[in-house]
């Protein structure tokens, strides 16, 4: 039976890290599931997509295929057979990504991509409702946060190492917006599950 570990938490706490030591310790497939969700997000921007608007964003899912791909073990995502792994790190992509991940079309149409990875392999999965709605019997639940101003510090110092200008105020300002999307949408928001650990990595 494949073994499966849910890490859920806001930006920047620490999951990918966290995440990908614990698969690589014990093979696991590590799946960062918000790479789907900016998948998403940059795919409706490339196409002009006006994402304030939920009815535009669910048609804009039509003819869309979105998968995940293992290269070097390094997950790809794949939108319509290209690889936008690339393109999907940008402050923009990560506000269309919580703004899109709110639209219930989206959920749902994520849904059975990421459960259908865990059942054939174990995975450490990390997102916002992997313990509450995705992998709802994963054998192992962490949740983990810690103070907006140390996650907008990690952010800053990861987007400056990938060559992306931005300072410790605005990276803060948009923490603090998408912490807010992300736990208030009706759509399996962002919260701790019942039976998960909880661990200030602050
Ligand atoms: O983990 P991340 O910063 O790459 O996620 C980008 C956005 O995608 C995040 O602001 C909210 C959304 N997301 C989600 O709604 N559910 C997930 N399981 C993962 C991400």
């Amino acid at each position: 039976m494949p073994f499966a570990i849910a890490i859920d938490g806001p930006s920047g706490a620490g999951k990918s890290t966290l995440a990908r030591i614990i698969a690589k310790n014990l093979q696991f497939v590590y799946v960062d599931t918000g790479a789907l969700y900016r998948a998403i997000g940059h795919s409706m921007l490339s196409r002009h997509i006006d994402i304030e608007d939920d009815a535009k964003v669910a048609a804009g899912l039509d003819g869309l295929t979105v998968s995940i791909a293992y290269v070097d073990d390094e997950q790809r995502v794949i939108v319509n057979g290209v690889d936008v792994s690339d393109n999907i790190r940008t402050p923009q992509v990560s506000m269309a990504a919580s703004r899109v991940s709110a639209v219930p079309e989206v959920r749902r149409f994520l849904m059975n991509t990421q459960r259908d990875i865990a059942k054939s392999q174990s995975v450490v999965m990390d997102g916002r409702d992997i313990g509450t709605t995705i992998l709802p019997d994963a054998d192992l639940k962490i949740y983990l946060t810690a103070t907006p101003e140390a996650r907008a510090q990690r952010r800053l110092l990861d987007l400056q190492a990938k060559g992306i200008a931005s300072t410790f105020e605005a990276v803060l300002e948009d923490m603090r917006q998408r912490d807010y999307n992300d736990s208030h949408r009706a759509a399996a928001p962002l919260k701790q599950a019942e039976d998960a650990i909880f661990i200030d990595n602050s």
